[in-house]
């Protein structure tokens, strides 16, 4: 296997299937070992591939944590994919001093669109009136066939107001006319809240008065669960809740029961707990929109998202320093 110490070039290893361009901006600085096969390897054997390796590009699936840290000790640095990065031990990567970064800013615009994509799919009732016509069950029009939710004009909740939310604000006041509120730990500066023309609330706000919440916020352990039965009974019958988060921010089965009773009108979902398994009560009931967590998914910003991990570790490994690193260890590896 090759390694720095028998090449003379620093060794990185690609975990998943990535664009064949960002191997080869890789392949220009590295010694380069690549998972074209895309499966998906055990703790175990990640660890057996890392060995020698200074460097690694995740797509946000595996964990870095202090048993592979302890298992690799030529790991340098841990560059994701991803802007979330709660598959990282932040702390232990800390105390190993390797490095984690995450490609933040480059899929914000793509990812607060599809938030209005499954808004707009799930208050309109797009995919469930598709599958209704795709049976064969269209045979007249009538006045009331799937009627949903307004969206114009209507309010606005962003739970968690980072670049996303911020984007999906600025979205819903300006392209929707809608009256923003949000709720974040901490308020945003007034400037901000200008552009976006948002207002900040209390949690129980933002549950009562919201139309439409849309959930972008990080998940840590205290945010495990943030919307479960209490907060969902505190919302509007007529509301619609949108996850383009992490799954775990919300209990999915106490959704799954709030939908099949008709306590909210419907939901859209790219995230779940435990994806890619997704709670069978949530595949059961007709008003949720469910997609495969691709908020990000468009061709350019996930090269973009690609290209961002590779400029990462080629920053990192050849002048020590990271573009957009996650943590700052006191004591590197180096
Ligand atoms: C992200 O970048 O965090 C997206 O959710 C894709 O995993």
């Amino acid at each position: 296997m090759a390694s720095e110490a028998t090449t003379g070039r620093p060794a990185v290893l690609v975990a998943r299937a990535v664009f064949s361009e960002t191997i080869e901006r890789l392949r220009a600085h590295f010694d380069v070992e690549t998972n074209d096969a895309d499966d998906e390897w055990s703790p175990d054997e990640l660890i057996r591939r890392l060995q020698g390796k200074a460097g690694v590009l995740l797509t946000g699936t595996q964990r870095v944590d202090d048993a592979l840290l302890r298992a690799c000790p030529t790991l340098r640095i841990a560059a994701n994919m991803t802007v979330g990065y709660n598959n990282f031990d932040v702390v232990a990567m800390d105390a190993h001093g390797v490095v984690g970064t995450n490609t933040p800013d480059v899929l914000t615009e793509t990812t607060a669109d599809f938030g209005f994509a499954l808004l707009l799919a799930a208050a309109r009732r797009v995919t469930e009136s598709e599958r209704y016509l795709r049976a064969g069950r269209w045979t007249r029009w009538s006045y009331d066939l799937f009627a949903g939710a307004e969206v114009h004009g209507t309010t606005l909740g962003i739970l968690g107001m980072g670049r996303i939310g911020q984007a999906i604000a600025r979205c819903g006041a300006h392209g929707f006319g809608m009256r923003v509120l949000y709720h974040n730990r901490h308020r945003l500066d007034a400037a901000i809240e200008n552009d976006c023309r948002a207002t900040w609330v209390d949690k129980d706000t933002l549950l009562r008065e919201s139309d439409h919440l849309v959930l972008v916020l990080p998940y840590t352990p205290q945010n495990h669960h943030i919307i479960g039965a209490a907060e969902l009974a505190r919302m509007k019958p007529t509301a619609v809740l949108v996850n383009l988060a992490r799954g775990g921010i919300v209990d999915d089965a106490a959704l799954a029961q709030a939908l099949r009773e008709r306590r909210i009108a419907a939901a859209g979902l790219d995230v779940f707990e435990g994806e890619p398994h997704v709670h069978p009560g949530l595949l059961e009931v007709p008003n949720v929109v469910l997609t495969p967590h691709i908020a990000s998914a468009t061709v350019r910003t996930r090269r973009a998202m690609a290209d961002l991990a590779a400029d990462n570790l080629i920053a990192y490994l050849t002048k020590g320093r990271a573009l957009t690193p996650v943590n700052h260890p006191a004591q590197r590896r180096g």
